[in-house]
């Protein structure tokens, strides 16, 4: 019986056959999958990427909680008419410390990974309070609460471990200092800005919600919305910065 003969035993009971494919399967998924726990990385670094700041990263949550990414992405893909409308496609590092993701999955309203800069704290603060004051035909709902609950910082620091425990750099210098760091944000006068841009580089300190009897949401909202995709210089890579 020749060695091609033998492959008639497998094709003729089923149950050899599935071992078979398993086996077969399973070499295929250890090539792709092992290696990638010994490397230490798979996402490239890129200067300027840093973590967010206590204020930042309650504002992410809140943006997670009012679940604005059921209506806008935060991934602009490397197709053209994206690149024109939103600016450089998005790099794997830009997201490398947001756990979870907020890529989305669906676009009712614009794309927002690039929206840092694009508008002042006020347009921000009146687009929150009501859309359509300053964008007549917007569907996207008013959150006018933000700018009057202060901010629940109370949790902060944990919530800093917990995302240190899953990878984000955070040293414990930044989690010890995590409520002055926040306050500093949103009230530059009243804190050492300079202590707070050593450990979040290129922070922005001011009050992003024009009310400075209180930290509140919506200054935690606005600092986050104002810091996405700004970090990364794209000049210093490939010379397109006209591209945003
Ligand atoms: C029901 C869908 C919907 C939800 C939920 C939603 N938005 Fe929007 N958003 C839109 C639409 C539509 C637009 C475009 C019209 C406009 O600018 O208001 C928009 C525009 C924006 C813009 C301006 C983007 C640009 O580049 O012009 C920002 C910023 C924004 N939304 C932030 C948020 C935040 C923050 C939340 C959560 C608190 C949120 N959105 C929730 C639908 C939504």
């Amino acid at each position: 019986m020749s060695l091609w003969n033998k492959h008639s035993i497998l094709e003729k009971n089923s149950i050899l056959l599935v071992i078979g494919i398993l086996i077969v399967v399973s070499i295929g998924g250890l090539v792709e999958i092992a290696p990638l726990y010994y490397l230490k990385s798979t996402i490239e670094a890129v200067e300027g990427v840093r973590p967010y700041t206590p204020l930042e990263l309650i504002g992410r949550n809140i943006y997670v909680r009012e679940g604005c990414y059921t209506c806008h992405s935060q991934m602009i893909r490397p197709l053209r008419d994206e690149v024109e409308r939103y600016g450089h496609y998005s790099l794997a590092a830009e997201s490398m410390y947001d756990r979870p993701f907020q890529w989305g999955s669906k676009r009712t309203g614009p794309d927002l990974a690039r929206v840092g800069g694009k508008y002042s704290d006020e347009w921000h603060r009146e687009h929150l309070i009501d859309p359509r004051s300053v964008v007549p035909a917007s569907i996207m709902p008013g959150y006018s609460w933000l700018v009057r609950t202060p901010v629940d910082a109370r949790n902060i620091a944990v919530d800093m471990k917990v995302q240190a425990a899953l990878g984000v750099p955070y040293s414990d210098e930044m989690i010890k200092n995590a409520r002055a760091d926040l306050l500093t944000q949103a009230n530059p006068d009243a804190g050492d800005v300079d202590a707070l841009q050593e450990r979040y580089p290129k922070a922005l300190a001011r009050d992003f919600d024009g009310d400075p009897r209180a930290v509140t949401e919506a200054d935690a909202l606005i600092a986050y919305l104002q810091m996405l995709g700004a970090q990364v210089d794209f000049s210093l890579y490939d010379g397109k910065a006209n591209l945003r």
